[in-house]
């Protein structure tokens, strides 16, 4: 694989983590930060920077640009249920990629 395919491959990766974090973040301060879910939502927020960092320091050392903008991901405010739901869905999404 050419490096700039691996840094493109890994700036989808970037892009999806930054998703991640967004998510797990916004769902997490609706939960409340003060209730068991959303404090584990944004928990998980905390993994998932740490994922991108370490995303962005490997494009960095193979001489590609961090990508910051983040992937589109599923918002769904109405009620846990969905809010659920959608996390599902997304991961399965992610797991053939
Ligand atoms: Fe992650």
């Amino acid at each position: 694989m050419e490096k700039q395919a691996l840094i493109d491959l890994l700036n989808r990766d970037l892009a999806d983590e930054h998703a991640a974090i967004i998510r797990y973040l916004v769902h997490g301060w609706m939960e409340g930060e003060d209730t068991p879910l959303g404090a584990s939502l944004i928990s998980i927020s905390r993994d998932e920077m740490w994922h991108m960092h370490w995303l962005g320091m490997i494009i960095g050392e193979l001489g590609g640009e961090p990508n910051f903008t983040p992937a589109p991901y599923p918002y769904y405010p109405t009620s846990r249920a969905t809010m659920l739901k959608s996390y599902v869905e997304y991961d399965e999404k992610l797991i053939p990629h």
